[in-house]
């Protein structure tokens, strides 16, 4: 892991750990959507955010609700990296009981210990459901079963390395497997030397890459990308929803707008 990379593990560890420990929310002076009004925004169902108190909304950093989108994949086993809080996985043991084994992995202790807690009133749900603290650059050291479906929500472009970290997801797929990504891509150009800031990948811009740039590291990964869905144009990025398949699978044809 080079210096760069190093720094930003740490600086958002720290960042997300502080989120944990704040109660007015680590965006409350930010004008922008979060909490409950933010998972309205981005379409979590009315019948999943009312299982909880509105307070379990105000840790929660999604791009997007992924949930439509897993019920059409319908995965028996589900990985989401970097699952903060684990309300995604959590919205879909209780949406989805096919899936067997859901797993969240993340580097925030206390977003974790919140997940953990919530889990302690739904003991259905906690059987299905493993919560890990661990770095997602060390997934090769937690001796992952192979899974269906791995989902990130907001956290693949919070790692350097994501040439190399395709790699390891491939590994991690069983069969016909799928990446769901929910993150920007990049539609116009960053102002120079914007990447080299760590404080500018914080909030997933600096790490944005072109929807060239991917297809190209996703190939070199043995990955296929399947499609690009633009969610939301927010100039120089495209909030979107990304699907990515293992090479041997059929895929039924790329389908984007920014390909
Ligand atoms: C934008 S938040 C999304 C959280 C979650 N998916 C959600 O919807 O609430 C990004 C998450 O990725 C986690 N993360 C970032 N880099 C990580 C790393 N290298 N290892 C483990 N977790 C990481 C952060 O701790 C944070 O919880």
């Amino acid at each position: 892991m080079n210096d760069f990379a190093g720094a930003l593990g740490h600086t958002l560890k720290e960042m997300y750990n502080r989120a944990a420990d704040c109660d007015s929310g680590l965006l409350a002076p930010v004008a922008i959507d979060r909490g409950l009004p933010l998972l309205q925004n981005l379409g979590y169902p009315q019948s999943l955010l009312k299982l909880l108190p509105r307070t379990s909304f105000e840790r929660a950093f999604p791009l997007a609700n992924p949930l439509p989108k897993i019920t059409a994949v319908a995965p028996g086993t589900l990985l989401d990296l970097g699952c903060g809080t684990g309300l995604d996985i959590f919205f879909c043991a209780h949406l989805m009981p096919e899936i067997v084994h859901l797993i969240g992995i993340d580097a925030s202790a206390g977003l974790l210990s919140e997940g953990r807690e919530r889990l302690k009133n739904f003991p259905e749900q906690a059987r299905k459901i493993t919560l890990i603290e661990a770095d997602l650059l060390q997934l090769d050291n937690l001796n992952l079963p192979g899974c269906d479906l791995i989902l990130m929500n907001g956290s693949f472009n919070l790692v350097y390395d994501k040439k190399n970290f395709l790699r390891k997801l491939a590994n991690l797929l069983t069969g016909k497997g799928t990446v769901l990504i929910y993150d920007f891509l990049l539609n116009g150009s960053l102002p120079p030397g914007f990447s080299d800031e760590i404080d500018n990948w914080l909030w997933n811009i600096g790490g944005a890459l072109s929807a060239k740039s991917l297809r190209e590291i996703v190939a070199a990964a043995g990955l296929e990308l399947v499609s690009v869905k633009e969610l939301e144009k927010i100039e120089p990025v495209s909030r979107c929803e990304i699907v990515i398949e293992k090479c041997d699978s059929a895929a039924t044809g790329l389908s984007s707008t920014l390909i």
